[in-house]
């Protein structure tokens, strides 16, 4: 077992075909009094069997005040190590330990400390998709959710730096006319869509709202009729009018829009690429197989030292502390 987690980061034991695996996993959590947290990117079944699910402002608040003794976190890696920071005497899960990010990996902090330094009067603010380690370095963290807002809540000359995404960066400073230093990092999923299919889909249905998340680029941006969070993306459909949505963010969104508003229909922003939709590769690295043997062998498991989990704390806590100010 020990090796399966050295060599492929997730446990790979064969599971009985005949088992119903959501009665088996919702037994495991009674017993084990653990609870399913679940972001809107994972596979549908895991979203079905999820206790909360959230995007990741969200999914923090959640694994801050939850009173389970695991978490098994559907997520990808900087988000299990959040809910770790936030609750450390918790023991949390992640059923595959390579479900990373692009975007995280985009920023690795020793070089994020060299960039800093040419800064020395900046404030640091940091979208939650980064490593522990950039965390240290960051005075507030943000989300998509509330990344304006805290912007917005400093003094109009304050300095700042913004890490790892290039994309938010430039959409809160086109939003709020600031002149933040961005650093040059973007997400994967969110870099791949063609504007020029999209254009082209959008004539084809002429009443269809495009809903972007901030993560995209710029060109896609300005085309948006709604620029939100993974939450915003879902609420605004919900209590729009509209009947047809171009969605350019992860499809695995999709799956809650539709539940939600089952006389709606949702089209997917098609990639640069023969795909019809954009999943993200590291999401969908968690199956329901592996969420059920890592609640079974409670394996594999954050585990952080106390010093980091102390130092990366601080600019979460501001930001879970900002966002409850502002009644998010
Ligand atoms: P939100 O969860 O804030 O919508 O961000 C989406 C995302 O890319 C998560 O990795
Ligand atoms: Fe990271 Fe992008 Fe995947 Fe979100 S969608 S986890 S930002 S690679």
């Amino acid at each position: 077992m020990g090796d399966d987690l050295k060599t492929k980061g997730f446990l790979d034991i064969p599971i009985d075909f005949s088992l119903d695996l959501f009665a088996e996993i919702n037994k495991l959590k009674k017993e084990k009094n653990a609870i399913i947290l679940a972001h809107y990117y994972q596979d549908a079944d895991i979203q079905d069997i999820a206790d909360y699910i959230g995007d990741s402002l969200g999914l923090s608040q959640e694994a801050a005040k939850t009173d389970a003794d695991i978490i098994v976190f559907a997520g990808v890696h900087f988000m299990a190590e959040t809910a770790k920071i936030l609750s450390p005497n918790k023991k949390v899960l992640l059923p595959d330990l390579n479900a990373g990010c692009s975007l995280a990996d985009s920023c690795p902090a020793d070089k994020f400390e060299e960039f800093k330094k040419a800064y020395p009067d900046h404030l640091v603010i940091s979208y939650i998709n980064c490593s522990a380690d950039l965390k240290t370095l960051t005075d507030i963290v943000c989300t998509s959710t509330n990344a304006v807002q805290i912007v917005e809540s400093l003094p109009k000359d304050q300095k700042i730096i913004f890490a790892p995404d290039k994309n938010l960066g430039a959409y809160i400073n086109k939003k709020s006319v600031r002149n933040m230093v961005l650093w040059d990092g973007a997400c994967m999923v969110h870099e791949i869509f063609s504007l020029e299919k999209i254009i082209k889909l959008k004539r084809q249905h002429p009443h269809a709202l495009l809903l972007a998340h901030p993560e995209c680029e710029s060109n896609l941006l300005e085309i948006a009729d709604y620029i939100g969070s993974t939450t915003g993306i879902l609420k605004y459909a919900t209590g729009s009018d509209g009947k047809e949505f171009i969605v350019a963010t992860e499809a695995g969104i999709i799956h809650q829009m539709q539940k939600a508003n089952p006389n709606k229909s949702f089209i997917p922003a098609p990639p640069n690429n023969s795909c019809a939709c954009n999943d993200c590769p590291h999401m969908k690295l968690n199956t329901l197989e592996k969420l059920y043997n890592c609640l079974k062998y409670e394996q594999p498991e954050i585990v952080l030292s106390n010093d980091l989990i102390e130092r990366a704390k601080k600019p979460i806590l501001k930001m879970l502390e900002l966002s409850a100010l502002f009644g998010l």
